[in-house]
């Protein structure tokens, strides 16, 4: 019996007694009840009562591979789809089936991830079911250089992908975290591998907040899902329409750059003229925000009333209040 098996038959409206679950999954009622003991430790939290069984505390939306496989279909996409009900990370995933080199263009997503992986080195917490964890996996043939500004196109597209299904207004903080009512929504982790002289392995992640989850309160952040903005989005079409999009995206990003984005992206730029402390490990210096430019570089005013260009992904911005 898999996990996917026993949420399908689970609602959060009616009880389901464990014997009718154990005739619909064919195992016994004490497989049934481990089964449903493992559920708790992944999170997800059924509400057990004596004379009636079994129910979900919370309404579960769980990926469908018909619904995106028809998506990815209709759409001609070349992405082999991958889906798993729990992973280490969608990232590390993605690598490792580029590396193997069975694939060369593929979608990877999963209910839950045991270690997702942040920028500079963070973790990032994916509740089963709460958070989409997307990645893109492509074998790329351009020069590294190329994929400079890809992060920050991508949240253009995330927010556009999104306006196709609700009318929802997103906040850039550079370099690529997304935020919704000044909480963070939404993260993105660009990651290369392989052998740069040829084609190298290009991946990218994305995990956005969908629904409530008490795993979310680790977090060390103000955080959002769009549940709690009270949107509520069908992820089997979000994840196969953002799919399409970056897919689509990619080939003309690799060759025209940043540049087509950049308008866009400092139209949701949100902390542009502000005053914030500009962090590079050790150094800190104070600067004035100004716009991204054609490379997604942020332009500065520095300490000396100079316009200067910074592009280190690994720097980090504190506002100054
Ligand atoms: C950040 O804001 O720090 C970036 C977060 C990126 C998270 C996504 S979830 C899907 C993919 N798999 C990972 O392990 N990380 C990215």
């Amino acid at each position: 019996m898999t996990t996917s098996r026993l949420l399908a038959a689970l609602s959060a409206d009616n009880f389901i007694s464990g014997t009718r679950l154990g005739e619909l999954l064919g195992v016994s009622r004490t497989a049934v009840w481990k089964q449903i003991q493992q559920l708790e430790q992944l999170g997800i939290e059924v509400i057990t009562q004596r004379q009636q069984g079994y129910k979900l505390a919370a309404p579960l939306s769980l990926f469908n591979k018909a619904v995106i496989g028809q998506q990815l279909k209709e759409n001609a996409s070349q992405l082999e789809l991958k889906l798993f009900s729990t992973l280490g990370s969608t990232n590390d995933e993605a690598k490792q089936l580029l590396a193997a080199g069975k694939t060369s263009k593929l979608l990877v997503l999963t209910e839950m991830q045991t270690s997702g992986k942040g920028r500079r080195g963070k973790s990032w917490v994916s509740p089963f079911g709460s958070n989409l964890a997307l990645t893109l996996g492509f074998k790329i043939d351009a020069d590294i250089s190329s994929l400079q500004g890809l992060s920050l196109a991508l949240a253009v597209e995330l927010q556009e992908c999104l306006n196709e299904f609700c009318s929802i207004d997103l906040g850039f903080k550079w370099p690529n975290d997304i935020y919704l009512n000044n909480k963070k929504l939404c993260g993105i982790l660009v990651e290369v591998g392989g052998d740069f002289s040829g084609p190298f392995n290009l991946v990218l992640g994305i995990g956005l907040n969908l629904t409530k989850s008490n795993q979310f309160n680790s977090i060390e952040q103000p955080f959002i899902c769009l549940e709690e903005a009270g949107f509520i989005i069908d992820k089997n079409l979000l994840a196969a329409r953002l799919a399409i999009r970056i897919e689509k995206m990619l080939p003309e990003f690799l060759t025209k750059g940043f540049a087509a984005w950049q308008e866009k992206w400092n139209k949701q730029h949100l902390w542009y003229g502000k005053q914030a402390v500009l962090i590079n490990g050790a150094n800190k210096k104070q600067v004035e925000i100004k716009e991204v430019n054609s490379h997604g570089e942020l332009m500065v005013i520095n300490e000396d009333g100079q316009l200067e260009s910074i592009n280190s992904g690994e720097l980090s911005l504190r506002l100054i209040e």
